[in-house]
């Protein structure tokens, strides 16, 4: 990923949280313990230096060799897009979903938690200085990606009482500059994602490592990616790095939007939830989707391979696609499954009758075609 010049930095100790401020500082949760650390820019209890929220030329950072990020994994991370609309205004894309995962992905590592208001000033402010990175052509965008890693020096594993949250950007173009071109997915049942009470629900560095085996032993047998499949039952749970949906066919011609619910196995996934918020408004006619079907259920459920492979061999599977920020939708044609290869239909354009309109509809709001309060002006 090539890097703009830019990178915005927030360091903070376990007990410091942001808060909303002219000056955005970063201050210590407690009001006068704040008030004297934003005067003194010192912890006045340990008497730590209070960094205050920077954006300073891209490059190396010097961290601790004994940091727990090395250690323990404490990393964790976000990515959104800015866009420029063709007035040339710039946007972020529902910057306060991520900032909301973000501080739940914090908590469920025992990482500080911040200010998600004041965090996307700051996204603003980063935004605005490197808008000149954003591409000016149609499906470019700047990648935003807020990291946050325990910098702690300890070998004991305890919540980190320093991290540093740190957000660089990259310019990124569309995911399919050729049009849509649909993947074959390796059904996974030699490894797992996510467990009960595990972390697959959180944008950790960890989940991320931990499925590249995965991947590549999908792409060794010659799938692009893998599907994420759980539990003798073979529930299917996400796709790659990215949100699984079904689309079933009913007899009365009506489409069934699937997803697995967020019982905890699932990311939820900024893009599953505007495909779902968008579906849904549609379906009780608040907003029509152009040549999105009046006759539309959209359901949280769990689906297994068995439903998919039956849904295939009688005609009424309809689409298999993934949704995550970077590819927005992927359409799926193939899944390996025990052997065989379950074919998925698509359209010409390798999209199906539910991903097309819906897709239509969330990148015009993502590139300011379509007004919607999910654009956040930068
Ligand atoms: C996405 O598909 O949006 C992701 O989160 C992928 C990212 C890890 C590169």
């Amino acid at each position: 990923m090539s890097t703009t010049l830019r990178t915005l930095r927030l360091a903070s100790s376990q007990r410091t949280a942001l808060r909303a401020g002219p000056s955005h500082v970063l201050k210590l949760a407690n009001n006068v313990r704040y008030n004297s650390a934003a005067a003194t820019g010192q912890d006045p209890m340990t008497g730590e230096r209070v960094q205050l929220p920077d954006i300073e030329v891209y490059g190396p950072l010097s961290v601790d060799p004994s940091a727990t990020v090395f250690h323990y994994a404490h990393c964790l991370f976000e990515g959104l897009k800015a866009y420029r609309d063709t007035d040339g205004k710039v946007t972020m894309f529902r910057p306060d979903m991520n900032m909301k995962r973000m501080n739940t992905t914090a908590e469920r590592i025992a990482m500080p938690t911040f200010n998600g208001e004041a965090m996307v000033e700051l996204l603003k402010q980063l935004v605005s200085l490197d808008k000149s990175w954003i591409p000016d052509q149609p499906g470019y965008s700047l990648y935003l990606r807020p990291t946050m890693i325990g910098t702690q020096p300890a070998l004991g594993i305890a919540p980190p009482r320093q991290a540093l949250l740190f957000v660089i950007c990259s310019p990124v173009g569309p995911y399919y500059p050729q049009g849509f071109k649909p993947v074959a997915l390796y059904g996974t049942t030699e490894f797992t994602r996510a467990s009960p009470g595990g972390i697959g629900a959180y944008k950790l560095g960890a989940n991320y490592a931990a499925g590249v085996a995965a991947h590549k032993a999908a792409t060794e047998k010659g799938y692009v990616q893998n599907l994420w499949l759980h539990g003798p039952e073979h529930y299917i749970t996400e796709v790659g790095t990215m949100n699984a949906f079904v689309v079933f066919k009913k007899s009365d011609g009506s489409y069934e939007l699937v997803t697995p619910p967020l019982d905890g196995l699932i990311l939820p996934g900024v893009t599953r939830d505007s495909v779902l918020g968008l579906a849904r408004e549609h379906q009780t006619g608040k907003i029509n989707v152009p040549e999105l079907s009046d006759k539309l259920v959209v359901s949280e459920r769990s689906v297994t391979m068995g439903e998919v492979k039956a849904a295939a061999e009688n005609g009424t599977l309809a689409e298999v696609f993934g949704a995550g920020t970077a590819a927005v939708i992927s359409p799926v044609d193939r899944i390996g499954y025990l052997g065989k290869d379950i074919h998925i239909p698509t359209g010409p354009d390798g999209m199906g009758p539910v991903s097309r309109p819906l897709w239509k509809y969330l990148t015009g709001i993502q590139t300011g075609k379509i007004a919607h309060p999910w654009s956040v002006i930068v």
